[in-house]
């Protein structure tokens, strides 16, 4: 028995709680846990009544050194007195900088999984003096949401544990209504990045046999569903037409049929260009083929397709922000198998815009879906380019599982990716693509293979896709070690991290800062 799936794709009302924006004194928010972000040297000097309304718990708890600043520590509270609705008050520990929102959007998540495994019913997480920012604000609203998911899907256990009612508050703040709707917008702003990462997460989390390309695309069509996106799904007789033998190749050895998903944001009056690409890569599972992946931890391999689900999530968003340029996400979609009819090392395969690929290790799928499907979104008139995916274990050695590798040319382009994530709190770091690195995957049989041995993988791998860009503004985001933890963190349980979805919506909504790049 499957429990009723995470379903933020649908509408506002399937997500799991009510959350709204407020201002308003302590004593008046409605929830039956206040969590309040604390930091090195703070002594809540601005919310005096607190001490008073705990009956001196707080100073006892600063005594006794169980009240810290420090990154997620916590320190739970009673509130004495009965006339405040809120029974208890959660102090989160933002470390030494109080105004961070990335750190704001971290404890706001730690704060939710915390008030879920304590299954209280109703939480207000409190934006102190110094956090009343809209920025903070939407940070918080997306931590919160971020929170919620559950990727427990396939238990057969109770319903597990929803807090029903979420409030962000302005804590102290006399109510003002241009204040207060500025709040209210940062906050639905917010949800909506939090419930898009979701969505990214759960299809990420889905295993090979229930999300196969054909349901991932049937995926994109609900994720469009309330938006005025276009979706439009590419079968194998127009793949053929179309001469994606880069796609087809890796296709060959599964017997689900591959799909190229491609979902459209064309708002009226929007001009010519800029128009933005979005690429994803799409492996619903990634055995690698005739060059079978060791077994040991082989099952991640489900999740070779969150760079595609962060494409199609992203593009949800952007579509309901009604962000004034054009937008296409393409996300090249199949198994990786091997099989009789399966490609080989040795094998040449075309590509759609007439480059030959000598197949060197059928493992280096994602290189091959991605080529195809970078051509089909400058055919579709993507002026500006940007690439996710989960392309080398390289990556992982090389940066680790906190940040993502980033590539591209020029180096504008790539600064403004840089840009987004650091707004989106994705962290990313730039690796060179100098054009030296391309005599790694220069072929004696054909114009490239694709693997360029051991050094430099991850750069190799992108010197691969830098082949079918040309001299389109292009980015390339290898999310091999974000896009999954292997370990719980405060903020974050073991699984889907939904990596890429802000970043890809922020840089869009920047459209007015690049728009001349490369024109
Ligand atoms: N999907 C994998 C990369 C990967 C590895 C993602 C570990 C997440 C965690 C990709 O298709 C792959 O197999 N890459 C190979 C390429 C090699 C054969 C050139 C790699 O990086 O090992
Ligand atoms: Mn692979
Ligand atoms: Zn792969």
């Amino acid at each position: 028995m499957r429990r009723a799936p995470y379903n933020p794709w649908m509408h506002d009302a399937t997500l799991r709680s009510d959350l709204r924006a407020v201002s308003g004194h302590l004593s008046s928010l409605a929830a039956d846990l206040l969590v309040l972000p604390t930091w090195d040297g703070d002594d809540l000097a601005d919310i005096p009544e607190l001490d008073v309304a705990t009956a001196g718990a707080l100073a006892d708890a600063r005594a006794r050194s169980e009240w810290r600043g420090k990154a997620f520590a916590t320190c739970l509270v009673a509130v004495a007195d009965a006339s405040w609705p809120a029974r208890r008050v959660l102090l989160i520990g933002t470390g030494s900088a109080p105004e961070s929102t990335a750190q704001i959007r971290r404890v706001a998540a730690a704060a939710m999984l915390e008030a879920t495994s304590r299954r209280v019913a109703s939480v207000a997480f409190c934006l102190r003096e110094v956090n009343q920012t809209v920025e903070a604000a939407q940070a918080a609203a997306e931590g919160l949401t971020l929170g919620e998911f559950d990727g427990g899907s396939y238990k057969s256990d109770a319903e597990p544990h929803t807090v029903g009612n979420v409030l962000v508050a302005r804590a102290g703040a006399a109510s003002d209504s241009e204040q207060g709707a500025a709040l209210e917008q940062a906050v639905a702003r917010g949800r909506l990045l939090g419930a898009c990462s979701n969505a990214a997460r759960e299809m990420a989390n889905e295993p090979g046999n229930t999300l196969t390309p054909t349901v991932f695309a049937d995926r994109a069509r609900q994720l469009a569903e309330g938006t005025t996106l276009t979706v439009d799904v590419l079968e194998q007789p127009q793949m053929e037409e179309l001469g994606l033998g880069l796609l087809l190749g890796v296709a060959r050895g599964s017997a689900e049929p591959p799909r190229l998903i491609v979902l459209k944001h064309e708002p009226d009056g929007a001009a010519d260009a800029p128009v933005l690409g979005l690429v994803g890569k799409g492996i619903t599972f990634d055995s690698g083929g005739i060059s079978l992946k060791p077994p040991d931890s082989m099952e991640l391999m489900k999740d070779d397709m969150a760079g595609g689900a962060a494409v199609m999530a992203a593009m949800r968003a952007i579509s309901l922000l009604g962000v004034p340029i054009r937008v296409i996400g393409v996300v090249p979609a199949t198994e990786n198998l091997p099989g009789g009819r399966a490609i080989k090392p040795g094998d040449i395969l075309r590509s759609a815009d007439g480059q030959t690929v000598e197949v060197i290790n059928t493992d280096a799928e994602g290189r091959l879906v991605l080529g195809d499907a970078l051509w089909y979104a400058k055919r579709c008139g993507a002026t500006h380019l940007v690439d996710v995916a989960t392309l080398t274990g390289g990556c992982v050695v090389a940066l680790g599982k906190i940040t993502s590798g980033l590539f591209g040319a020029p180096n504008g382009w790539v600064e403004a990716v840089q840009r987004a994530a650091g707004i989106a709190g994705d962290r990313v770091w730039p690796l060179p693509v100098f054009e030296e690195y391309a005599d790694q995957i220069r072929s004696d049989i054909a114009d490239l293979k694709n693997t360029g041995g051991r050094a430099a993988s991850p750069i190799t791998a992108a010197m691969f896709l830098k082949a079918f860009v040309g001299e389109t503004p292009w980015a390339h985001l290898d999310v091999a070690g974000t896009a999954w933890s292997e370990e719980a963190r405060p903020d974050q349980p073991k699984g889907p991290s939904g990596v890429a979805v802000r970043t890809l919506v922020e840089l869009a909504c920047a459209h007015v800062r690049w728009a001349g790049i490369g024109a």
